[in-house]
């Protein structure tokens, strides 16, 4: 039975994403501390061992505060490469700035991880957002929207010239050589030669997967794109985007339908769902609040003050997103999930949105607590709209919460029959 008949679940590999209280949790649970490399590695293993279609991992090219919540990890190529010796099925989705990454450079690096794959790798193709980061990378400021769009649709472009004007020949000789063409590339941007010199693996080249939800964001993933990191927190909103995204595939000449969306999630999971509710509780309670409050709205550049935790949350002064669109800092579609979240939950408090926000971690993607058959009947009903491809799972309690994960809901999905069995042995692009 091909893959695409069933869900596509990635494991999120990004410590970043924990909750806040996870590091505490984990040591009043006497789980040995690992180092962050051995944290990545582990990653791997659940990846083959989950049945995962592809390990995701995201980047942050920069330090968001000392000392760092994730321990450091190392930069995802990189990361990933070791990984896949390591491994032998899961895919694995390098995430890159395009804006700050040179082409012909990133080509060679994920064409690498290809290799070392052996076909088992994707590029997930960013833009970036944290304004200070760009001071690392030679410039005065960090580029707009628009201009960063435009240079991420002319970076994959080039990107995607080198990896298709190359292929491995068996010649009459009975030897396999590997031939490849220039490009030529004379661009507003970019002026690239080419060839590319490493030969392609048995996909030819990596996934391009596409993060980033605006207007400009969804027209670069229809033109590229062959999988969407997307935020949709309801059935209703995944509908919607998918529709958005659809029209915009029909724009640029692609089927509708033809790449599937795939919207971030967090698991909180029990025997029952009271016990998934303490369990999340628990976790809460090794956060420490305040701190983290100014960061909920401050990280789309939205200045309401929280200074009281348990206050009612001021609703009324929270922007449409349609207002800010233009101006909003940091992901547009992770604040249409935060303000969609706010407006289905009158009354919610201060402290519910900066857990919603940033610490029960995962940014603002949508937070599940229930049983491990309430999860299955959850991922049931997403899939039978056939709105999302599947979704990223990004885990609260880090390492034991994937083995929960594996042990108790994996089995279950397989039994529903929307979750393959065996591992997946295809090269990641045909998975998708
Ligand atoms: C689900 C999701 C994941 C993202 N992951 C990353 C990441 O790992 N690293 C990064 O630099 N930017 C990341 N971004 C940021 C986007 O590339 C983009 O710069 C940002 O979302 C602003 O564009 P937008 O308004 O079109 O969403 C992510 C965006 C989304 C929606």
């Amino acid at each position: 039975m091909p893959d695409r008949r069933y869900l596509h679940l990635n494991l999120v590999a990004n410590d970043i994403n924990l909750h806040q209280g996870a590091h505490g949790y984990e040591q009043a649970s006497g789980v040995p501390e690992r180092s962050t490399f051995e944290r990545l590695l582990e990653y791997g293993t659940f990846g083959d061992e989950g049945l995962f279609t592809a390990l995701f991992v995201g980047d942050i090219p920069g330090m968001q505060g000392s000392p760092a919540f994730d321990g450091g990890p190392a930069e995802p190529i990189t990361a990933l490469t070791a990984i896949s010796q390591h491994t032998k099925h899961v895919g694995l989705i390098a995430t890159a700035s395009t804006t700050f990454y040179d082409p012909y450079n990133l080509a060679r690096l994920l064409a690498s991880l290809d290799q070392a794959s052996d076909g088992r790798a994707g590029y997930n193709a960013v833009t970036s957002v944290i304004d200070d980061f760009a001071l690392n990378y030679s410039l005065a400021k960090h580029l707009d929207r628009e201009q960063r769009y435009q240079r991420a649709d002319e970076f994959l472009d080039v990107l995607r010239a080198l990896w298709d004007n190359r292929e491995l020949r068996r010649d009459p000789d009975g030897r396999t050589r590997f031939y490849a063409e220039p490009i030529n590339h004379r661009g507003k941007l970019f002026q690239v030669a080419g060839p590319l010199n490493i030969a392609p693996s048995r996909q030819g080249r990596p996934l391009i997967a596409q993060a980033g939800g605006s207007g400009a964001g969804i027209k670069v993933a229809a033109k590229h794109a062959e999988m969407v990191f997307t935020n949709s927190s309801t059935r209703e909103s995944a509908a919607v985007y998918r529709e958005t995204l659809d029209k915009a595939l029909v724009d640029e000449g692609r089927a509708p339908g033809s790449v599937p969306p795939i919207p971030g999630l967090i698991p909180y999971l029990g025997r029952t769902a009271k016990e998934a509710e303490e369990k999340l509780r628990e976790l809460d309670g090794y956060v420490d609040w305040a701190p983290i409050a100014p960061f909920a709205l401050g990280q789309f550049g939205i200045d309401i003050p929280l200074d009281d935790i348990t206050a009612p949350f001021p609703v009324e002064a929270l922007p449409v997103p349609a207002d800010v669109e233009k101006t909003i800092k940091s992901t547009f579609g992770n604040y249409v999930g935060l303000y969609n979240w706010i407006q289905e939950r009158p009354g919610v408090t201060v402290r519910d949105v900066v857990a919603q926000a940033v610490g029960r971690g995962g940014a603002t993607h949508r937070k599940f607590v229930g049983s491990y058959d309430d999860i299955v009947d959850d991922f049931a009903a997403w899939h039978s709209d056939g709105n999302v491809g599947g979704f990223n799972l990004m885990f609260s309690a880090g390492a034991q919460s994937i083995r929960e994960f594996i042990d108790e809901v994996v089995p279950r999905l397989i039994d529903r029959g929307i979750y393959r069995s065996t591992p997946a042995d295809r090269p990641l692009r045909e998975r998708f």
